[in-house]
């Protein structure tokens, strides 16, 4: 009913606004005054924290795109090997798996059938298993040996938004969480990072507040077949997750690609007016990194493309080489897909409007996926 929706027309919308709380909500009570981490439920004893080798993040869609995102904070911030699979290949190859692995297992529902067998074959090898969850007392943390919710409230849209910044907040604070117990070199930073977490669901409401350029280029795209996204580093992902809101909802083709792959192939695909989505690296810090996609986007710009760039503020260098220009705040690296994230939902959401199609219940789609 409308009155379930809060006075939006979808789920999904709802659900695009109340990241800001949602995000806030996974934070509350579990960083003290004095900026550390106290992450009581995960209730595996320190000692296996301390003498974890291998870190293997498991999960599904949009949560295994969270989990690509984990990757970069969990290895940087702990120098914990981690690798990340989609649950649904993880068992199938005979994975390496012992004492002193820690799997986690991501998944808003807690029911994901994929992610369950998964996390069963890791635990008869021994692995540790922690739980990122959105749903209490589901099976996936009923059958970990520790879970770490995430407090985003219940998601009706079939494409997960809420859930998706919380599993990114969950596994920040995990990640943090695991250098603290080990002793990270990275105290400072570790520190600035808790800091500006405390204020990114300031920095998601002030995202949701200028939105409507975004929903406008949706509206005009919607006779397009096909999006691109382009992204590098935690960009990539983001890159990846734009692109299957866009098939879930718009059931338009998408692909995302790390933009250092574009020589490699997918370059051919640029042709006169192809709208392609790159979400920019900051220009503070790996500078590297952001020179060289703003070659990426001079390249395919070249070749027709219609570019549709999103950078953080006052990144000037991008101005030249963008038909349409999303501001996102400035963040630390890491943190940017909370922010990044949020204009490809609104995008993706306004598309499937657009195209008159279902939004909160894509054709072919359950919210829960509780077969293998
Ligand atoms: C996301 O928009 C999808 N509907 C889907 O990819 C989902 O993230 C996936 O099925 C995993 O679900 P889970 O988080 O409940 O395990």
């Amino acid at each position: 009913s409308a009155a379930e929706k809060g006075g939006y027309d979808y789920f999904m919308l709802k659900e695009i606004a109340e990241q800001p709380k949602a995000v806030a909500d996974t934070l509350l009570g579990r960083i003290d005054g004095a900026g550390r981490l106290t992450l009581d439920e995960v209730r595996i004893p320190d000692a296996v924290l301390r003498a974890a080798d291998k870190i293997v993040i498991i999960a599904c869609g949009t949560a295994f795109h969270a989990g690509l995102i984990a990757k970069y904070a969990i290895e940087h911030w702990t120098r914990i090997p981690c690798e990340v699979e989609l649950a649904s290949e993880f068992r199938y190859r005979d994975p390496i798996l012992g004492q002193r692995t820690l799997v986690i297992a991501i998944s808003q529902s807690g029911e994901t059938m994929d992610t369950l067998m998964a996390l069963r074959h890791a635990r008869e090898q021994g692995a540790k298993v922690l739980a990122v969850c959105n749903t209490n007392g589901s099976t996936i943390p009923r059958e970990s040996d520790a879970v770490l919710y995430t407090h985003a409230g219940p998601e009706v849209a079939v494409a997960s938004t809420k859930a998706f910044l919380t599993q990114l907040v969950a596994c920040y604070l995990l990640a943090l969480y695991l250098g603290q117990v080990r002793g990270t070199k990275w105290g400072d930073e570790i520190h600035a990072v808790v800091r500006e977490l405390a204020r990114i669901g300031d920095e998601v409401e002030r995202v949701l507040e200028t939105m409507e350029p975004v929903r406008a280029l949706a509206r005009s795209l919607a006779h397009k077949d096909t999006v691109l996204f382009l992204g590098r580093h935690v960009g990539y992902p983001v890159a990846l997750e734009g692109a299957l809101k866009l098939k879930e909802l718009a059931y338009m083709h998408a692909e995302g690609f790390a933009a250092g792959e574009l020589k490699h192939g997918p370059i051919a695909l640029i042709e006169e007016d192809l709208p392609v989505v790159v979400v920019v690296p900051s220009p503070r810090g790996r500078s590297v990194l952001h020179d060289k996609i703003v070659s990426n986007i001079q390249e395919i710009r070249a070749r027709g493309a219609r570019t549709i760039v999103i950078a953080e503020e006052g990144d000037e260098a991008v101005v030249p080489y963008a038909d349409h220009l999303v501001r996102i705040p400035a963040t630390p690296t890491l943190l940017q897909p909370l922010v990044s994230t949020v204009p490809l939902q609104v995008f993706a959401c306004e598309l499937a409007t657009a195209r008159g199609n279902e939004v909160d219940q894509p054709r072919n789609l359950a919210k829960s996926v509780t077969v293998e």
